[in-house]
């Protein structure tokens, strides 16, 4: 059998383990580009023996890039960080990086790029997160004209970032922050359907050069969500507003920590809405049905329940 090959840079993480394993259940042989190759071990069983194969690359050098696309038929571009950290900056991990795999894509001969950017990507944004995001749609256009940019609002499921974070602090915690009282606005897009939306366009001829921006059936406020998280949990939590004031005061003191839970780039983005846009194209023109965060949330989060399968008894409730 011949197998595609699809190079997946971030493939050990949130969105990239979803995604290489669905690849795989389709018949590809996956080559997951990591800087930990070991972190990705656990995929393997995800496919035939060496269907799914865990490879060096470090997306700010060239070298490593460039031998990660060898032979690969098709290219995706997973990585992105929160916070900067050392070399690890916005700008050259979400631009010059993203700039780079897309030259070696082109390079290397593959036929399709798919870009995982973010929802409110914008040069002209407040936050150098989303500034950083923008440049590297650009620079990944530039190199790549054909390649996909898919932008997601926040992504849930299991092992997600969001709702497992805010779990674990309402489990230790009487309450719950609300900066600037909740109000920014966000449609969570299932891990599930961002995958399915990443092979769809692997196939779709019409997707090539194109942009879609990708949200949840529903529009939740940040209190909306927490309200969800808890109602999901079984568990009362007082939802406390932060003023915009004090949770600068506090991201200039949490961002210093080595991961840190607050950035003042974080509040950033706060304060705009995280949707689609209209106009935009979106999972509907991928023929895809957005799955509702209701649906999915309370399959991952029972360990955080009182009395929950995996509850941790040591907690006092
Ligand atoms: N999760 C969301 O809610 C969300 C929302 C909007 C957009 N996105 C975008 O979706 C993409 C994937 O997000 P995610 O949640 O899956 O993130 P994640 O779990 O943090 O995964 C990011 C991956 O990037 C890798 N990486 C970081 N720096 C690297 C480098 N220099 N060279 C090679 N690999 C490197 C990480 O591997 P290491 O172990 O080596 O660090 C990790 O595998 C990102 O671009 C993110 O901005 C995510």
């Amino acid at each position: 059998m011949t197998y595609r090959v699809v190079t997946v840079f971030g493939g050990s993480g949130f969105i990239g383990r979803h995604l290489v394993r669905r690849l795989a259940k389709r018949g590809w042989r996956v080559r997951i580009a990591a800087r930990n190759p070991n972190d990705a071990l656990f995929l393997k069983t995800a496919g035939a023996v060496g269907q799914i194969v865990p490879t060096f690359a470090n997306i700010r050098d060239d070298h490593s890039v460039a031998a990660a696309v060898a032979g690969a038929d098709h290219v995706v571009n997973l990585v992105g960080i929160l916070y900067e950290s050392g070399r690890q900056t916005f700008g050259a991990v979400h631009h010059e990086a993203a700039g780079r795999i897309a030259r070696a894509a082109a390079a290397a001969g593959a036929s399709r790029m798919i870009q995982i950017s973010a929802i409110g990507a914008a040069p002209e944004s407040r936050s150098r997160y989303a500034r950083s995001k923008a440049a590297g749609e650009r620079a990944v256009l530039e190199a790549f004209p054909d390649a996909t940019i898919l932008r997601p609002s926040i992504v849930f499921g299991p092992e997600d970032g969001f709702f497992n974070l805010f779990a674990a602090v309402a489990r230790l915690s009487p309450f719950l922050p609300l900066i600037g009282g909740g109000r920014t606005r966000f449609q969570p897009v299932y891990v599930g359907d961002l995958a399915e939306a990443t092979l769809a366009c692997l196939d779709r001829e019409d997707s090539k050069g194109r942009t879609y921006e990708l949200g949840g059936p529903s529009v939740y406020t940040f209190r909306q969500l927490m309200e969800l998280l808890l109602k999901t949990i079984g568990r009362e939590r007082a939802l406390v507003t932060v003023p915009w004031t004090i949770a600068g005061l506090q991201a200039m003191f949490l961002g210093l920590l080595p991961k840190p839970l607050l950035t003042r780039d974080q509040l950033a983005q706060l304060k705009s809405d995280n949707v689609v846009a209209e106009g935009a194209l979106t999972l509907a023109d991928l023929g895809i049905e957005p799955t509702a965060a209701e649906m999915i949330v309370p399959t991952y989060l029972d360990r955080f329940r009182i009395g929950g399968r995996f509850a941790d008894r040591r907690v006092a409730e």
